[in-house]
């Protein structure tokens, strides 16, 4: 009878496993996750499902971060946590250095004979070094318009950080999800995982109340009322800056964030005049312009930023529109009187970053440049960012929000769409709504 019992356990958990290797041999094409924008901080926090048994965390969206990395020193409990032994596959992956031991009891993120990383806190520029491991990750996958069922990535990398690295990120969130251009990046994983197109795009919410998107794989990207966003875009090629931009990193290594051709800005069309060689990368990875989602607004060094808004200021005045005092973090700011509204937010003088030619311009209308600080006043929603700065110009997650942004890393490329306002919708429209 024991024996009869033992062998049905036995059979059946063989089936159990069967189907489960049923289940994650589904491919999906691509996947999605929600991302919200946290209204003290400003940061953009997405939500993805990790361990075993899954617990949903809240993530900063870093979309120049080299990889996942979560708190390991409170409520991490899962069975499938694996640390990285020195020397493995995943090691070399990661670009991990070293052979770390832990002398305190055995838990994620303290073991012995493990690769090391550094994970870096972008928001107040603190790294941190710690254990790299493997866990489950669950996602939902899409078709493009509605999520679909959920899919999990067994052995997912990331690396553990103690708590204290969670100082400066959006209560509740319990570290930041990497997007950037390395291997073991979140959209560099998923895609090795299920062999699909190392692309993925973001679509960052304006509203503090309702979620924006983000897509890993190629597109559809569906937007409601029916418009598939991936067929927007406008292509320029992505840079890489050879010096990595991270708060700590080993000699040698490249930056993983996301840098373009900026040549030259205009204002209405006409071309701002300053030192473009600031817009170049140096040798020692100095210059040229990024993509962050960790800036609130754009940045830029101080004799861009001063031609900038120069020539802004005469652009509005040329509109009748009425110069007031500042209100931090703004220097620039304008009665709302005068000032009319249209589809692409408020008229205000069209702001141009031109990139590998004069055709291919991405176009920054009211609602991506000005900001409502109380009824009465807008400002420009662009911030100096000093003399030598390390980037030249960050272009801040304010200026992103309602524009779909496809990173193509296979191809080294970056599609963008402009503002989605002119295709009538915006990046709060897709519909979460399981089928
Ligand atoms: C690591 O090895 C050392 C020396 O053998 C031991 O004292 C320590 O407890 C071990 N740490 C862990 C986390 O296993
Ligand atoms: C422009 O900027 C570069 C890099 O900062 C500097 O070397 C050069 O002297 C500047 N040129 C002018 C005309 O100011
Ligand atoms: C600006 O105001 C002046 C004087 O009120 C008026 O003549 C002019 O047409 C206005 N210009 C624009 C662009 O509205
Ligand atoms: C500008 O660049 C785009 C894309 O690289 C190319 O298709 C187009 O022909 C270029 N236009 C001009 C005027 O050089
Ligand atoms: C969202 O998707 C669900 C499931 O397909 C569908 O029933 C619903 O009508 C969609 N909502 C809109 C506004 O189209």
């Amino acid at each position: 009878m024991a024996s009869s019992i033992s062998k049905f356990l036995f059979f059946s958990s063989l089936l159990f496993i069967s189907s489960s290797n049923a289940q994650s041999s589904f491919r999906p094409h691509a996947l999605v996750i929600p991302v919200s924008k946290d209204s003290s901080t400003l940061q953009y926090v997405t939500s993805i499902n990790q361990r075993t048994p899954l617990v949903p965390l809240q993530l900063v969206v870093d979309l120049g971060g080299q990889f996942l990395w979560v708190d390991c020193e409170q409520n991490y409990v899962s069975s499938s946590y694996r640390p990285a032994r020195c020397r493995s596959a995943q090691c070399s992956l990661a670009r991990a250095s070293g052979c770390g031991n832990c002398f305190s009891a055995p838990k994620p993120g303290c073991n012995n004979n493990t690769c090391g990383v550094l994970p870096d806190n972008t928001v107040t520029r603190t790294a941190s070094s710690d254990e790299l491991a493997e866990d489950a990750v669950s996602v939902q996958s899409t078709d493009g318009s509605n999520p679909g069922r959920s899919v999990s990535v067994s052995k997912f990398l990331f690396s553990c950080a103690p708590t204290s690295l969670l100082e400066g990120l959006a209560s509740g969130a319990k570290g930041m999800a990497g997007l950037g251009r390395t291997r073991i990046a979140l959209p560099s994983q998923f895609a090795s995982a299920f062999s699909f197109h190392r692309k993925f795009a973001i679509c960052l919410s304006s509203s503090t109340t309702a979620d924006g998107v983000i897509f890993l794989g190629d597109g559809p990207y569906g937007l409601l009322p029916n418009v598939d966003a991936s067929q927007l875009l406008i292509y320029t090629p992505l840079i890489l800056n050879p010096v990595s931009t991270a708060s700590a990193y080993s000699q040698g290594e490249p930056s993983a964030e996301y840098f373009i051709g900026v040549k030259s800005i205009q204002i209405n069309e006409k071309a701002v005049p300053f030192n473009t060689s600031l817009l170049s990368i140096n040798s020692e990875g100095v210059g040229g312009t990024k993509i962050s989602t960790v800036n609130p607004y754009t940045v830029m060094e101080t004799s861009i930023y001063s031609a900038f808004t120069k020539a802004f200021i005469s652009a509005a005045a040329s509109m009748n529109i009425t110069r007031v005092a500042a209100v931090a973090p703004f220097s620039v700011c304008f009665s709302s009187k005068n000032v009319y509204s249209t589809r692409g937010g408020v008229a205000v003088p069209t702001i141009g970053l031109v990139l590998q030619n004069n055709s291919v311009v991405w176009r920054i209308f009211g609602a991506n440049s000005m900001v409502f600080v109380n009824g009465d006043v807008l400002c420009l929603g662009f911030v100096d960012g000093g003399a030598n700065p390390r980037t030249s110009i960050v272009i801040g997650g304010y200026q992103l929000e309602d524009n779909l942004l496809q990173f193509d890393l296979a191809a080294s490329r970056l599609g963008f769409s402009s503002s989605l306002l002119f295709s009538q919708t915006i990046c709060s429209n897709f519909n979460f709504t399981s089928n």
